[in-house]
């Protein structure tokens, strides 16, 4: 049986930024679905497809095959054979996946390439469903939390960082609507498991949150919780 932890929560709580870190501790794989998803959305973006047609996305979609492997421990995601990794951390792509996970035929695809991951290894998977749907067994179920105030500032200043123009309220109004489209779709929408752990990011470090959790993990492997 392998060990396997959950982390779902809303974009930008800093789900990627905490697993990494855990999955290199605990010495865990790290299963961004995320990235996933986003692979998915560069080929609709690719083909040009309007992201208000879901019949068009839901017949496009049938042409994309996803792969992912492990090289050097990070996280390649293939899209029909090639390494698309530098391509999916675009707000275009973003905002496409948010629209395409909504798609029950997008969701079973990829949730079975997630199980069949978790199956044979050791997994920290972060995502939205991971907690309630991909993984209802895991050892561990997190859900990672931050004001959508902070979870905006931290984009904001990132973006800031790399020179590139940007308004703090639409970067807030984004996030807010990513919160609610991923809340309230019907297929499988972001929401806390009964069993998880609720972690507020809010006002925490990094290596706060990352103690945090492993701790939690600790705790939990002693029976705890
Ligand atoms: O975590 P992220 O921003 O890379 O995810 C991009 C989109 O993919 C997000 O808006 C919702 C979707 N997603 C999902 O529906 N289920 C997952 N397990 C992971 C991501």
């Amino acid at each position: 049986m392998s060990y396997c932890v959950a982390i779902d929560g809303p974009a930008g709580a800093g789900k990627s930024t905490i697993a990494k870190e855990i999955a290199k501790k605990m010495r865990l794989i790290y299963v961004d679905t995320g990235a996933m998803y986003r692979a998915m959305a560069l080929y609709l973006v690719r083909q040009n497809v309007p992201k208000d047609d879901l019949d068009k996305i839901s017949e496009v979609c049938e042409e994309a095959e996803i792969g992912i492997c492990y090289e050097n421990g990070e996280q390649v995601v293939y899209l029909n054979g090639e390494n698309v990794n530098p391509f999916l951390r675009t707000e275009e792509v973003g905002e496409m996946a948010s629209v395409m996970s909504t798609l029950k035929s997008v969701r079973e695809k990829l949730v079975r390439l997630q199980r069949r991951l978790a199956e044979t290894t050791d997994v920290i998977m972060d995502g939205r469903d991971i907690g309630t749907c991909v993984l209802p067994n895991a050892d561990v179920k997190i859900y990672l939390t931050a004001s959508s105030y902070v979870r905006a500032k931290r984009r904001f200043d990132e973006l800031t960082e790399k020179g590139e123009p940007c308004n703090f309220d639409e970067i807030e109004k984004a996030i807010i609507e990513r919160d609610h489209r991923d809340m309230t779709r019907a297929e499988s929408p972001l929401r806390k498991a009964e069993d998880a752990v609720e972690v507020d990011s809010s006002y925490l470090t990094i290596t706060q949150v990352v103690d945090k959790i492993v701790r939690i993990c600790e705790e939990k492997k002693k029976g705890f919780f």
